[in-house]
């Protein structure tokens, strides 16, 4: 059998899994290692030059020991500032997710809201997005890191509390008719934030642009050959870790191991 490349996808939490699940299902052959630093999460509320050290720590020693081919950096509130560093110092392709401002601003006809993490809402490089690319829609942002709990919560089997929801998306109600997903955590509760916002609003995210961009980047045939590995690393012991596993299974990953002492 040849040997499939081995990508990474790196977030704070689950909230990559959004964008591991439109990856893997137009390249399942491909080995997927997955590695969230949770031991500092949420990376919305972390101090800029703490999370850029982090990232490129955590992601130079994985991407070194397990020979990885690309690494996807599926979390915007560190890919609006770790890119250029770590393009500089690994030889390998990264994928960066940042909010999808362009595609959202040209199929808004009033206002384009962002959904995102305090950090991201923040970032000079969000601001320049907007300048750009939505000059003619004015854009309402909003930082949430609840919204990000919430996700994680979910994962592990909560039921989302609607009424909760309701209050923290207020400000974008009636206001926008499209709305970016801009933290990759969203999309997991996608069908809550939609009927909060009802279906007035256009949700747009940028995982199916990221899993076009890495097929494009590793060339490599839509669904050709076996399936391949899947393993996932965590920076601390995760809370309700069993619950966790159980969610993982059913993606295809086997039980969460520690970083970086199994690899
Ligand atoms: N999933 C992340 C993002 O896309 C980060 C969430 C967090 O840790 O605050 O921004």
């Amino acid at each position: 059998m040849t040997q499939q490349p081995k990508v990474l996808i790196f977030d704070s939490g689950v909230g990559g899994l959004s964008v591991y699940k439109e990856i893997v299902a137009r390249l399942p052959q491909l080995d997927y290692y997955y590695l969230f630093d949770n031991a500092a999460y949420p990376y919305g509320e972390l101090e800029r030059q703490t999370l850029i050290e982090r990232v490129e720590r955590l992601v130079s020693a994985m991407v070194a020991k397990l020979k990885i081919d690309l690494v996807v950096i599926a979390c915007n509130t560190a890919s609006t500032i770790v890119l250029p560093k770590l393009r500089a110092i690994l030889s390998i392709p990264v994928v960066g997710v940042v909010p999808a401002i362009k595609p959202a601003s040209s199929l808004a006809n009033k206002a384009v809201g962002l959904i995102a993490t305090p950090a991201t809402v923040q970032r000079e490089y969000t601001h320049d997005l907007i300048r750009d690319f939505s000059q003619n829609k004015p854009v309402e942002m909003l930082g949430l890191t609840r919204l990000v709990d919430i996700a994680e919560e979910k994962l592990r089997g909560k039921s989302v509390c609607i009424e909760e929801m309701t209050q923290l998306l207020e400000p974008l109600i009636g206001k926008v008719d499209v709305a970016v997903l801009g933290c990759t955590h969203f999309p997991l509760i996608k069908e809550e934030i939609q009927s909060v916002l009802t279906e007035q609003v256009m949700l747009v995210d940028s995982g199916l642009a990221i899993a076009r961009r890495v097929q494009e980047l590793l060339a490599v045939e839509f669904g050709q050959g076996e399936r391949g590995k899947r393993e996932i690393y965590s920076s601390a012991t995760p809370w309700q870790e069993d619950a966790l596993n159980s969610a993982l299974s059913k993606l295809g990953f086997s039980p969460v191991r520690p970083f970086p002492l199994e690899i």
